[in-house]
């Protein structure tokens, strides 16, 4: 397959590199020029070309610029009926892509995260597409949303990452600060969230982990009962995206 990408920022060097070995020609265009000359380097696929001899020239197209930037780009750029667009932009509704990549029809957004460049990404997608499962769904985890709203909300919870990876590094300082060691602080506390968190959690498993880290009076149990409204806290920043993220308030009063 011959694939583009527009924009050659943190996302797309994950996408190529995840892409590497895999018998596809890729061509990015040319800002960031430090990153698509990192990337010429090292993935012996790539070129780079300006960004309509990258639309030109690819049957699938990855939309990796920022919103504000794609809005001003795309409407120049030669899109064709048989081409296959994949948006990972944020801010950059499914409608609007309608009509700034016409006329192509196939156009779905996905949301990559840059452990892609290494498998076992998670990649929600709307609405499904093919194109996508043949270049990722090998090596991550495709999943398909039956809306927008849904896809979008995948957005929010994306940002999960950050408060949490906060919240272990918070116990490392505090292990540390006994054992004198943050280094081994650190591998502890990593392998020890990692070794607790399910491989497929399809169903249940996240509740039966928590169950069984739940003795009443135990170390676990006490340390949740204290950190209780750091619970609601979350659940109150991710519903401060609902405006941004286009979310219907589907799902107030769930906990
Ligand atoms: N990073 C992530 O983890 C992640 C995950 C999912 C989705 N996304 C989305 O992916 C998009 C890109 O994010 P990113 O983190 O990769 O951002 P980034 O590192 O800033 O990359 C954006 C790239 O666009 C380039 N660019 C600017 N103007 C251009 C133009 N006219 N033509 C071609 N390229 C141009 C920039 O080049 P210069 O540096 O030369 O300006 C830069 O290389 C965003 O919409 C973001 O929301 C990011």
């Amino acid at each position: 397959m011959r694939v583009g990408f527009l924009g050659t920022g943190e996302i797309t060097a994950a996408m190529v590199r995840g892409l590497k070995g895999q018998g596809h020609g890729i061509l990015v265009s040319p800002r960031n020029a430090t990153t698509a000359a990192m990337l010429a380097a090292e993935v012996p696929e790539v070129t780079i070309a300006p960004n309509d001899a990258v639309v030109a020239n690819s049957d699938v197209v990855f939309l990796c610029l920022l919103a504000s930037v794609a809005f001003d780009v795309l409407p120049g750029l030669p899109f064709r009926t048989d081409h296959t667009i994949l948006s990972v932009m944020v801010d950059a509704p499914l409608a609007k892509l309608q009509k700034l990549c016409a006329p192509a029809t196939d156009i779905a957004i996905a949301i990559p995260l840059p452990p892609v460049a290494n498998g076992g990404c998670p990649l929600p997608v709307y609405p499904d597409n093919s194109t996508l499962h043949a270049l990722f769904g090998a090596r991550n985890l495709i999943l398909p949303q039956p809306s927008e709203i849904a896809l979008n909300a995948h957005l929010g919870a994306s940002a999960l990452c950050s408060p949490i990876l906060d919240q272990l590094l918070a116990g490392t300082d505090w292990l540390a600060g006994f054992t004198h060691d943050p280094a081994q602080a650190e591998t502890y506390i990593t392998a020890m969230i990692r070794s607790y968190l399910p491989a497929t959690a399809r169903g249940g498993e996240l509740v039966e982990a928590l169950k069984n880290l739940s003795t009443e009076g135990g170390l676990n149990a006490t340390l949740r009962v204290a950190m209780a409204p750091a619970r609601t806290d979350l659940r109150r920043g991710l519903d401060a995206f609902q405006t941004r993220l286009a979310l219907k308030a589907s799902n107030e009063g769930q906990t």
